[in-house]
């Protein structure tokens, strides 16, 4: 087979040059990062399960009407995505204080705000992605007032919606991180939702015991990281109920991708 033309490189994902023009191959890796790559580790399996939430949430949001670069998921471990240009933003909604919030403010986690916040940091690894204003965002020329008002629009929309969805499946979203890119139809620009959305980028916890179903499990060192992911896939009904112990029982990363059976609904996608 060809090799692919690996486009993009991130901690979390590679995109390579799709099948069709317009297109790209987003892949999910195992890797998992934090406080901007100082702690870095592979969890074995994260990359299938990611793929699979994420798959789920933006099928899910196109439901509701927001235009998403998602076409479809290809195998375990990749999905076929539109080409879009990255606003170099990061959307975060809050509807509870935590993380940097509550470091912020010296509040205590968990405290639900009044209403949800939309936040926006500039995409920078070397500055440690900080956090900007509307103001930066148009004096910098990153996005222009329109966009900022289309982004607001949609990530609140989404908030509703994935309220909703964890609410039902017992589990209070706290916060999550968004990415929008630009898609070009003839003269026609129009903002669409990137990336990915799952627990690596979302606070996920559980409604009744508060426990952590996301990265802060990695991020805080508590462990158990890859089964609070696969917790998530299983109420989400993602992952058969038989297999919650299963994913990765070898602690080998190449059998995962031979463990379609431990999902549902495998409509016949191919590997
Ligand atoms: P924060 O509390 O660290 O600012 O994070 C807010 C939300 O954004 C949380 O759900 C984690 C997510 N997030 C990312 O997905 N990527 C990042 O680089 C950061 C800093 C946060």
């Amino acid at each position: 087979m060809a090799r692919r033309r690996q486009i993009y490189e991130g901690k979390a994902k590679i995109l390579f040059e799709g099948p069709e023009p317009g297109t790209l191959v987003q892949y999910f890796k195992d890797d998992a990062t934090a406080g901007n790559g100082a702690k870095s580790d592979v969890i074995a399996g994260k990359g299938i399960l990611n793929n699979r939430i994420s798959e789920h949430i933006m099928l899910c949001l196109q439901e509701i009407g927001i235009p998403t670069h998602f076409i479809r998921r290809l195998n375990m471990r990749e999905q076929l995505v539109k080409v879009v240009e990255i606003i170099p933003l990061e959307v975060v909604v809050r509807n509870r204080v935590a993380g940097s919030m509550a470091k912020r403010f010296d509040l205590p986690e968990g405290q639900r705000l009044p209403r949800p916040i939309v936040e926006f940091y500039y995409k920078n690894d070397p500055l440690g992605d900080p956090l900007v204003s509307e103001d930066h965002i148009v004096a910098f020329g990153w996005a222009c007032p329109q966009d900022i008002e289309d982004m607001v629009g949609m990530a609140m929309r989404i908030n509703d919606c994935l309220c909703g969805l964890f609410m039902g499946i017992g589990i209070q979203l706290v916060d999550f991180k968004l990415e929008f890119g630009r898609r070009w139809e003839g003269e026609d620009m129009r903002i669409i939702l990137a990336d990915e959305i799952s627990p690596d980028n979302c606070r996920l916890w559980d409604r009744h015991t508060q426990e952590k179903l996301d990265k802060d499990r990695f991020r805080r060192d508590m462990g158990h990281v890859k089964e609070a992911y696969q917790e998530v896939a299983r109420r989400m009904g993602i992952l058969s109920e038989n297999s919650a112990n299963a994913v990765n029982p070898a602690g080998d990363n190449e059998s995962l991708d031979t463990v379609q059976h431990l999902f549902v609904h495998n409509d016949g996608v191919s590997k």
